[in-house]
């Protein structure tokens, strides 16, 4: 049942931020409805406060949620089955409950100030 497997496919953002060095694993993760998968990054020179996850469909690249400071937060629409969360200041998760159409690719950033 190949069309029941969503694919969650995960793409590294470091070439992205300007040389900050950000680290993102695992690289793809296929995992079957009902489970939830984690995904993680890390800022291996940094401290930055304001981190987030991003989720991009067919290009179009949507925030999916933040930990800033001390706390999480979900952006609408992943009100449900999506949690960020980091339990130390460099890194940063994000957890998803996997349903049919859930595959994407998921990307991190991280910042010093917002925006
Ligand atoms: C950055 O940190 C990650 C997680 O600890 C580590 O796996 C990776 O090797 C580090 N990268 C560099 C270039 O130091």
């Amino acid at each position: 049942m190949d069309s029941f497997l969503p694919l969650l496919t995960l793409l590294c953002l470091k070439d992205f931020c300007d040389g900050v060095l950000i680290t993102q694993w695992p690289k793809y993760i296929a995992s079957l409805p009902g489970s939830s998968v984690e995904m993680h990054c890390y800022q291996n020179d940094t401290n930055y406060d304001y981190k987030y996850w991003y989720r991009q469909i067919k290009g179009e690249i949507v925030l999916v949620g933040s930990y800033i400071v001390t706390s999480s937060s979900n952006e609408k629409g992943f009100e449900n089955g999506f949690e960020v969360s980091s339990t130390e200041k460099k890194k940063w998760t994000l957890k998803v409950n996997v349903k049919e159409g859930i595959d994407a690719v998921y990307l991190c950033a991280a910042s010093l100030h917002s925006e």
